[in-house]
């Protein structure tokens, strides 16, 4: 899968969906020579020809051949300094304030498997699964290596890339930006494709001509956000859903984050990905390394549907972890949207009562179960069962859930902290904050140093204290504002501005010790809805909730935009009450019911007031449900309809099981379309139905869903 060729000085990385192609040049240059379709062998054809570079600086050893530039030829990891005018993926600071380095090749070194990397979420896979690449380039003056790592996974679409910078020299050097990649494509015939919102509209997808000059995908919150995913692709302008190649970055990490492409003067592309450099500046000690964060590339030539693919096959097989990995997941009730904060045992036994007869499997206690909370003013930190409004403790509510058969779970926000609680009255330093300025609030709370070791061990105290009782079969992790005043209390100066950074790292520390201390807890991440829905995350927790808007019409848009980089099984979809509690619509309960049966099926609505008719519905909705959540969950999902093209308002998913005998396809759309004829009992075989498609039915009322399952025969 990976070989060096010494004639050539050519790295070949390769399976049977692409060809990744590294050239050292001259001894010493680290060139990124093709990626595309699988090739036999690279040769060369089409290097970039010979001309006169004379306007862009020629390096010291080949001042007369003017033909060479390090601003013209494509790298693996970019410096300033030396005549690369485009967007570095490096920057350092010396201590005597420069800051021009020099990084040559120096050696390689091609492994079974895939390392681990350090303090970060990853990718994984066994010795027979991938193969690694690690390139090592290093300063000509001794002062610092940089070792790039890149895993080719047998028969996947992706290979993942990032690098380990070590400081080799006696003096400290300040990174001001350490990227985890820097690819340079030959041409800029692409459209640039990114995922915006917001809070409740996560996810949309904006497809736009990739522009000259630089054009970046990012932010500075201290979370992967609602605003900005950490996606991107670069596609042909022909490719669609179906056909077309298609590049695409997933970047595993919570943080703030920046993804930045740059078409440069002779119309190539740059992108180069990793943490924020404008939220980061980390000092290197002799002898110490800093590791970036990974990005998971993929390679289609099958249009988005293939990029996709690739990355859900790559995640659901190489980046989930723990029991429930390849395990369907219960179907939920959540009280938050049926009670909120007024909840008391009455009403949760009701709840777990009605939950229990309906076919649901696991019931959620949401925010407000804790110290004196009754609003979001208060208690956060404080994870301590509030027993004047749940006298009979938690153990109380589980065994209410229990006796009936249903898993019990429980929401916490272990990142936060209110000023009103015992947390803070005991330790207000523990909080972010800056010396000589008020601390920012984000709905009425603060945010913990999760940077601290101090705090960090509180939050796993606290949370497993909980845990440890074994009542709790479900976690909901939620994070529900972003950083502000981010300086940790006592840091050295020089060090303050990796105090973001090191939240995120001291997260990942809390997040394996918790999870692996309870193995048989699901865990579903949670940031004010969908704000931290990223591959770091699910390498923790297997699902997400997908958004806090529950409006079915929105939710086709959310899903269909996180569907992008993520599989259906990491998406928490709901069923809620109408006229929907964020947009006021109101939509038919199947299409509710469709909509969420795309994820992790729940509801979240108060299923104790409904009619004895809805209940029925819902009873069947759960049967139907059950059925098919193997096909759904872990079989293949393909887009058919993106609400996010054309202009009628249609969207279409299609799930294939694993075996290939069961397609469950489900279709939406807006109030003005038409169709005729069912299928219901009728075989057809499959050209046809590839060929020709399907006819929906006349369309009697707004916003209805609609689903064919359709089994192989013969
Ligand atoms: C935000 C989450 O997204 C909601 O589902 C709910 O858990 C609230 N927080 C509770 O405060």
């Amino acid at each position: 899968m990976i070989t060096f060729d010494k004639a050539t000085q050519v790295f070949h990385l390769k399976n049977d969906r692409y060809s990744y192609v590294i050239q050292i040049e001259r001894g010493k240059y680290l060139l990124h020579q093709y990626f595309g379709r699988p090739l036999h062998e690279f040769r060369g054809s089409a290097l970039r020809p010979a001309l006169d570079r004379a306007n862009s600086p020629q390096p010291a050893a080949y001042e007369n051949e003017r033909t060479f530039s390090l601003d013209v030829v494509p790298q693996e990891l970019s410096t300033n300094g030396h005549g690369d005018f485009r967007i570095p993926s490096l920057e350092v600071v010396l201590e005597d304030g420069t800051t021009v380095i020099e990084l040559w090749y120096e050696g390689y070194e091609i492994k079974k498997g895939k390392p681990a990397l350090e303090g970060l979420p990853a990718l994984y896979a066994k010795d027979d699964e991938a193969e690694t690449l690690e390139i090592t380039l290093s300063d000509t003056k001794g002062r610092m290596k940089a070792i790039l790592s890149y895993t080719v996974f047998e028969g996947d679409g992706v290979l993942t890339r990032s690098v380990r910078y070590v400081n080799t020299c006696k003096e400290a050097i300040r990174l001001e930006n350490a990227a985890s990649l820097s690819l340079d494509f030959p041409d800029h015939d692409f459209d640039r494709m990114s995922l915006y919102g917001g809070h409740a509209s996560e996810r949309n997808l904006e497809r736009i001509r990739l522009m000259r000059g630089v054009m970046e995908t990012g932010n500075t919150r201290g979370a992967s956000s609602h605003q900005q995913s950490p996606f991107l692709a670069l596609a042909r302008p022909a490719a669609g859903e179906l056909s077309g190649d298609v590049y695409g970055f997933s970047l595993v990490y919570s943080g703030s984050f920046r993804m930045a492409t740059e078409v440069e003067q002779f119309g190539t592309t740059r992108v180069v990905i990793g943490i924020n450099p404008d939220d980061f500046a980390w000092t290197l000690e002799p002898g110490e390394s800093f590791q970036t964060p990974e990005v998971v590339i993929s390679y289609s030539h099958d249009g988005l549907n293939g990029m996709s693919q690739a990355f859900h096959k790559a995640y659901r097989n190489h980046l989930l972890r723990g029991k429930y990995q390849h395990r369907v997941r219960p179907i939920l009730v959540n009280n938050w949207e049926a009670t909120y904060f007024d909840f008391d045992d009455e009403k949760l036994d009701n709840l777990a009562a009605c939950a229990a007869d309906l076919g649901m499997e696991l019931m959620v206690l949401d925010d407000g179960w804790f110290g004196h909370r009754n609003d979001d003013n208060s208690s956060l930190g404080d994870w301590k069962v509030n027993l004047k409004k749940l006298p009979h403790g938690l153990e109380g509510v589980a065994e209410s859930a229990h006796k009936r058969g249903l898993k019990f779970g429980l929401w916490f926000e272990p990142e936060m902290i209110s000023v009103d609680s015992d947390l803070y009255r005991a330790h207000p330093d523990w909080a972010l904050h800056v010396k000589d300025y008020p601390c920012s609030f984000g709905r009425h709370q603060l945010v913990l140093d999760v940077s601290r070791k101090d705090v960090q061990d509180y939050i796993v105290k606290s949370v497993s204290d909980i845990l440890a009782s074994g009542a709790i079969d479900y976690v909901k992790w939620d994070f529900n504002r972003h950083l502000t005043e981010a300086f940790s209390e006592g840091r050295a100066p020089e060090h303050q501005r990796e105090t973001k950074h090191r939240f995120i790292l001291g997260l990942y520390s809390v997040l394996e010790r918790i999870t692996q201390a309870f193995p048989d807890v699901l865990f579903e991440s949670c940031s004010g809805g969908g704000g931290r829905f990223d591959a770091a995350m699910l390498y923790y927790m297997p699902q997400t909730w997908t958004s806090d808007d529950t409006d079915a019409v929105q939710r086709q848009r959310i899903q269909t935009g996180t569907s992008y980089a993520f599989p259906p099984i990491t998406m928490g979809a709901h069923v809620s009450v109408t006229p929907n509690h964020q947009v006021g619509r109101v939509t038919p309960m199947q299409t509710r019911a469709f909509c969420a049966m795309m994820g992790c099926f729940g509801y979240e609505m108060d299923i104790t007031r409904m009619s004895d008719a809805e209940k029925q519905q819902v009873r069947d909705h759960i049967a139907l449900y059950k059925r098919l959540r193997p096909t759904i969950q872990l079989g293949t999902y393909t887009r058919l309809l993106s609400p996010f093209e054309g202009t009628k308002n249609e969207t279409a998913w299609m799930f294939t099981s694993e075996d290939e005998k069961e397609v469950a396809l489900f279709y939406f759309h807006d109030p003005d379309s038409t169709g005729a004829e069912t299928l219901v009992g009728k075989t057809f075989y499959g050209d046809e139905l590839m060929q020709e498609g399907i006819n929906i039915d006349k369309i009697n009322s707004d916003f209805t869903g609609y689903l064919w399952v359709l089994e192989k025969v013969g």
